[in-house]
C-alpha cells in the first residue's frame, strides 16, 4: 500500500552513514527481523514502557480500545517498532500509514472503514498530514465515525458512518507541529528519549546474535559511543563494521576493529560526522561561538534547516555541545575542545548581558 516515497525516504540516500533516517533495505525482511516483538524485548525507553503496560493491560481488562496515543521524539528511536509492540501486546491488528501517504480523504476512509475492533492504526509523520484530511480523523477519534457529505449546495445532507473502535498512534518528530486540536485528541502522549551508551550496547549484542555476526562486548561498546544514541544507526554501523571485521579481521567485531573501521568511516569518537562538524565549525569559526539562528547556519553550510534541527542538533544537545537561546543557538566549551579550539575567555555576564557557556567545571 505504502510506496517509500511517500515514508520520508526523500534525499539522497545513504549519503549519511549517521542520518537516523530508514533507507529502503532497512524496511526490508532482515531488518523487520531485528525488531522486537514483544515490550519485554525491547529495550531502553523504561517509562515509556511501564506506562503502556499499564495503559494496556487496563485496555485490555475492560475490553476496550487503548487510548489514542502520540508518540514523539528524534528519528530512528523505535517510534514505529514500538507502536507495532503495542499493537502485538493488544492482541489486534497493526494497519501502517503515514502523513504524506494519505492524499485524499478516501484513502483515510479506507483504512478507518476496514479497521476491525480495537486494532491500531498506526500513522507514522503524522504532522504531515492536510487540513483536511485532519478533519475527518477528529470525529473517527472522538466519537468512531465518519462524517460524509452527500451532493452539494442547499441539498448537500451530511451522512454519519459508524466504525469499530480502533486505536490510533500517531508517530511525529516534530510534535510543536501538530494542531493543537489533533494533539487534544490523544489521551497518551509520550516522548521518546536518545538511548544510553548501554542501552545501546545492549541492542548492538541482540542485533549481532540474530544475524549471526560475532561481536564482543568492547566492539558493541564501541559501536554504541558513536551511534548518536539512535538504535536504526547502531544496527546499520554493526553491519558496516561487519565489512571491515570480515575482511581485515576473522570475522569477529572487537573494540580495534570496530574503532578502525568506524575511524575509516569518518564518525569521530563521540560519533560526529562531518556534517556536525561543519555546523560546529561554522558556529565557533563562523559566528564566534553564536548566538547564532538556525536559518542563518544552514544557509552559511548549504544544508536544510530541518536536518540540522531534527538531525545534528538533538543530539549535540545531549552531548552539551549547543545551548538553545531566545536569540539563537551557542557553541559551549566542550565543544570547542572536541573541535580543536581554545574556548575563549568568557565576558563577564554582566558585561556581555547574557548567560555565558564558557564557564563549565573543566576550563
Ligand atoms: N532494535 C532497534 N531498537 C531496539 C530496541 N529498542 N530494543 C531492542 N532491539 C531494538
Amino acid at each position: 500500500m505504502l510506496k517509500t516515497s511517500d515514508m520520508g525516504f526523500e534525499g539522497e540516500l545513504g549519503e549519511r552513514l549517521v542520518d537516523p533516517s530508514p533507507v529502503p533495505s532497512e524496511s526490508e525482511d532482515l531488518d523487520y527481523s531485528l525488531r522486537p516483538q514483544t515490550l519485554d524485548e525491547y529495550i531502553g525507553q523504561d517509562k515509556v514502557k511501564d506506562n503502556m503496560k499499564v495503559f494496556i493491560q487496563a485496555a485490555k481488562k475492560r475490553g476496550e480500545p487503548l487510548d489514542h496515543v502520540l508518540l514523539y521524539g528524534p528519528p530512528g528511536l523505535g517510534k514505529t517498532t514500538l507502536s507495532g509492540i503495542i499493537a502485538h501486546e493488544l492482541g489486534v491488528n497493526f494497519r501502517v500509514t503515514s502523513g504524506p501517504a494519505i492524499e485524499k480523504p478516501g484513502d483515510l476512509a479506507a483504512l478507518l472503514t476496514n479497521l476491525n475492533e480495537n486494532d491500531v492504526l498506526f500513522i507514522d509523520e503524522i504532522h504531515r498530514m492536510s487540513r483536511a484530511i485532519e478533519e475527518i480523523l477528529y470525529p473517527a477519534m472522538e466519537d468512531f465515525a465518519l462524517d460524509i457529505i452527500i451532493g452539494k449546495g442547499p441539498s448537500a445532507r451530511s451522512l454519519r458512518v459508524d466504525l469499530n473502535k480502533f486505536t490510533l498512534i500517531g508517530a511525529t518528530t516534530r510534535a510543536g507541529q501538530l494542531t493543537s486540536p489533533l494533539r487534544d485528541r490523544f489521551g497518551v502522549i509520550q516522548r521518546l528519549e536518545l538511548y544510553s551508551t548501554d542501552q545501546l550496547s545492549e541492542i548492538i549484542r541482540r542485533s549481532a546474535a540474530i544475524l549471526g555476526i560475532a561481536c564482543d562486548a568492547k566492539g558493541a561498546a564501541e559501536i554504541a559511543k558513536r551511534a548518536r544514541g539512535t538504535p536504526r544507526i547502531a544496527n546499520r554501523l554493526l553491519k558496516r563494521v561487519r565489512d571491515f571485521a570480515e575482511v581485515m579481521g576473522n570475522g569477529k567485531i572487537t573494540g580495534d576493529i570496530a574503532d578502525i573501521a568506524l575511524n575509516r568511516l569518518e564518525i569521530d569518537s563521540l560519533g560526529l560526522d562531518s556534517l556536525d562538524k561543519r555546523m560546529l565549525d561554522m558556529m565557533i569559526k563562523g559566528y564566534g561561538g553564536g548566538p547564532v539562528g538556525l536559518e542563518t547556519l544552514a544557509s552559511a553550510i548549504g544544508e536544510e534547516s530541518v536536518t540540522l534541527e531534527d538531525v545534528c542538533e538533538p543530539f549535540l544537545m545531549q552531548l552539551g555541545f549547543i545551548a538553545r537561546t531566545p536569540r539563537g543557538r551557542c557553541a559551549t566549551a566542550p565543544a570547542y575542545r572536541h573541535m580543536g579550539y581554545a574556548v575563549p575567555d568568557a565576558p563577564a555576564a554582566s558585561e556581555s548581558g547574557q548567560q555565558s557557556f564558557f564557564n563549565d567545571s573543566d576550563s
